[in-house]
This record gives C-alpha cells, structure tokens and sequence, in this order.
C-alpha cells in the first residue's frame, strides 16, 4: 500500500515553545513528534522528496532543542515526590518509554562511536554531577572511620582502587591524607570511567577478575560505592578471592556494598544536580535463587548548551545477603567486621540489613607471624 503523504506535518507555521504549549503536555508532545519522525522516515522509504530528509531533520532536531528543556522539568517534576520518588507510575512509563526512544533517535543522529557494551560509557561523563557528588560524602567518612578505628597507616601503603569510576573519590582521598599520587593505582573496567579517572589519577582498564596474581603487593585495596555487586554472581567469589591474594599480608580490603532491601529503601527514581535529570526505573529479579537489581538509566542532561537524552542501559547489581557476604570474606580474610555505612556502628552476625541500606565492610589478611 502506498503512504500518502498528507498525514506527514509539512507546515511549521508555529514555534517550538507554541507547539508544545499547545500540546496536551511535554510527554504527549514527545510521542507525537517521535511518530512523526517514524511515518516521515517511512515515507522517505517509498519516496526520495528531498523535503522528506529536510522534514525528518527539523523534527529530530526539535526534539533536542533547548527550549524543550523547561517543560520537560516542570511536568516531570510535578509527577515525582520531593525525594524524588514517582508519584505517577503510568506517566512514568510512558515517559521514560519514549524518552529510550528519543534517546535512540538522538544516538543515531550523533553516531555515537563508544561500544555499549561498556555499561558506564556515557555514564561517565555525567556521573559525578548525580552520582559521584551524592556518594562523596558517606565514602570520604567510611575511610576516616576506618583508618581511625584500625590505625592504618596510610603514607607508605601502597594503594588500589577497584572500580575507581572517575577518579574523583580517589584525587581527594589523596589530598585528605596529603599522599603522593604515585601512591595510588585506580583499575576499572570501564574505558568511559578511565579516560575521566586519568585527568585526576593514575588509573588503567583492568577488570577485578583478571588481575595478574604477581600483583600482589597492595596495602590496602578499596572498593567504594558497590563495585563488586557489578559483576556476575557466579564471579562475586573469585573477585574476593583474587583481592585476598593480591593484598599483602597484613593489608586489608575497605569496601561497600548495598542490602537486598536498597531498591526499595533508598533508591528514588530521580537525582537531580543543577544541569542533568538522572530518571531511575529500578526493578527486583529473582534468577536461580539469587537476587538482582536491574535498573533501567536515562540521563537527560544540558551542558554545554546541548539538550541530550542518553540511554544508559539497564545496570544489573546482586544483591547478596550479608551472610554470604561475611562468609565469602571469612573464608579468604582473617579479620573481618561489618558496618553501617552512615551511622558506622558495627553490624552483628545475624543482621539481615543495615539501618541505611547500605555497608562498610574491613577485612584484614593475617599480620605476619600470627596463626
Ligand atoms: C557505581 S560505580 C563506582 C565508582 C567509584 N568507585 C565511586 O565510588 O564512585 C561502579 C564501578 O565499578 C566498575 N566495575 C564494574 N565491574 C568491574 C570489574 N569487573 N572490574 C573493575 N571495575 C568494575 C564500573 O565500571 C564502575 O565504574
């Protein structure tokens, strides 16, 4: 059958800012415009009218032009609660539906090179304004507390951070404890997080699991914001196993995790900084007996003057319980102790969570000579 092309919005006879005042609301403007670019790019496979292309230009266009920005804010906000929480769970799908479309459309336009296999590739440029700035505080405390409470003597340690992201926890880390640079090596899987890292420290693509056995001369070997819930379940072991053997005896593991019941506990569905909206869809699986978090992420953001939706994927974190966790680390740490990553009293055996969703975990290999 062949399309006509009468249905196809040829005439712009309004402004951008008009088009969605006259819309039933940003969402609807959203989808509308998206259809439009669907039945235009479907015309342009039956015809090649040059204004099909110029048509299908000026509607993508549209849907990243700045003035967009303001009423995408104010109706998302009137849907979400003042922690950030949905209020309207309806609205929020369709939304965030049509925004990994939009997102889609903007990816093919800026023929984006960067591989998604790379979870945290695009994230990364956006992920200490949401992320990075939120988790800064409860980090920097976690490391004084721990370096307090067990004395640790930070200047000549040699120092490796697993999952460094972008470096930013790191560079202050460093200040705080007026260290040398030398002294600290980030590793992340991710090229996105690293290429940010390494405007701040020295850091190198390396996974956790795949560490070379002879590096095993670190001191101390931190692991802040979840890193190791990242990695497959069936992998969460030997990632401990293998930090175990590159820390040197007497050296220790500093790192955090989150309880099972996180998702539903802390976790909104949006974080704001001044310039980017980061719109969480979070959902609990079970496979195999084990639980994760799977999360879908969209970043719509305006720096430097450009309106981006970004699809970040679905980032999928285990969520073990803490009696795995103390297991796991008994079984290749000597010392090991649990706290609240917030309020850092310590945790007991049997705790199944922690008051703030989320915990502080020290395991020490055996000083030398003791049993
Ligand atoms: C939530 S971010 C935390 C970043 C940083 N530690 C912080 O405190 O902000 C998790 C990081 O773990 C990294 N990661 C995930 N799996 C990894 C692996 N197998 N080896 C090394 N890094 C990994 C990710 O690329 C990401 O940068």
């Amino acid at each position: 059958m062949k399309n006509t092309n009468d249905d196809l919005p040829f005439d712009n006879p309004i402004s951008l800012k008009e088009s969605i005042s006259n819309s039933a609301g940003y969402l609807f403007w959203l989808k509308n415009t998206i259809e439009n670019i669907k039945k235009v790019r479907e015309a342009r496979q039956q015809s090649d009218e040059g204004n099909l292309e110029e048509l299908e230009d000026r509607l993508t266009h549209h849907l990243f032009d700045l003035n967009c920005w303001d009423f995408f804010e104010s109706e998302l906000l009137e849907k979400v609660d003042d922690t950030g929480y949905v209020i309207d769970k309806h609205y929020w799908q369709q939304l965030t539906a049509e925004l990994i479309r939009a997102a889609h459309l903007q990816h093919e336009v800026l023929a984006k090179t960067i591989s998604r296999e790379d979870a945290f590739s695009t994230y990364a440029e956006l992920y200490d304004s949401v992320n990075g700035e939120r988790n800064f505080e409860y980090i920097s405390q976690e490391i004084q507390f721990i370096h307090d409470t067990y004395h640790l003597d930070f200047s000549a340690a040699k120092i490796l951070s697993i999952g460094c992201g972008t470096g930013m926890m790191e560079e202050h880390f460093l200040k705080a404890f007026n260290l040398n640079k030398e002294c600290l090596l980030g590793i992340d899987v991710s090229e996105g997080m690293v290429k940010v890292a390494l405007k701040r420290i020295n850091a190198r693509v390396e996974d956790v699991l795949k560490v070379a056995p002879e590096e095993n001369h670190w001191d101390i070997c931190l692991c802040t914001a979840n890193v190791l819930q990242y990695l497959p379940q069936s992998q969460l072991e030997k990632a401990i196993q293998n930090i175990a053997h590159i820390t040197q005896t007497g050296g220790c593991f500093i790192g955090d995790f989150i309880t099972p019941d996180h998702p539903i506990r802390a976790y909104p569905n949006v974080l704001r900084s001044k310039q980017i909206f980061l719109l969480r869809t979070p959902l609990i699986v079970e496979k195999a007996h084990n639980i994760f978090q799977q999360t879908k992420l969209i970043n719509v953001s305006k720096l430097d003057g450009d309106f981006r939706i970004t699809y970040e994927g679905e980032h999928t974190r285990y969520l073990p319980s803490l009696w795995k966790l103390r297991y796991l680390f008994r079984k290749y740490f000597a010392r090991v102790e649990f706290f609240d990553a917030i309020t850092l009293k310590p945790l007991e055996a049997e705790d199944d969570t922690s008051p703030s969703s989320r915990y502080l975990v020290f395991a020490q290999k055996r000083p030398c000579g003791k049993k």
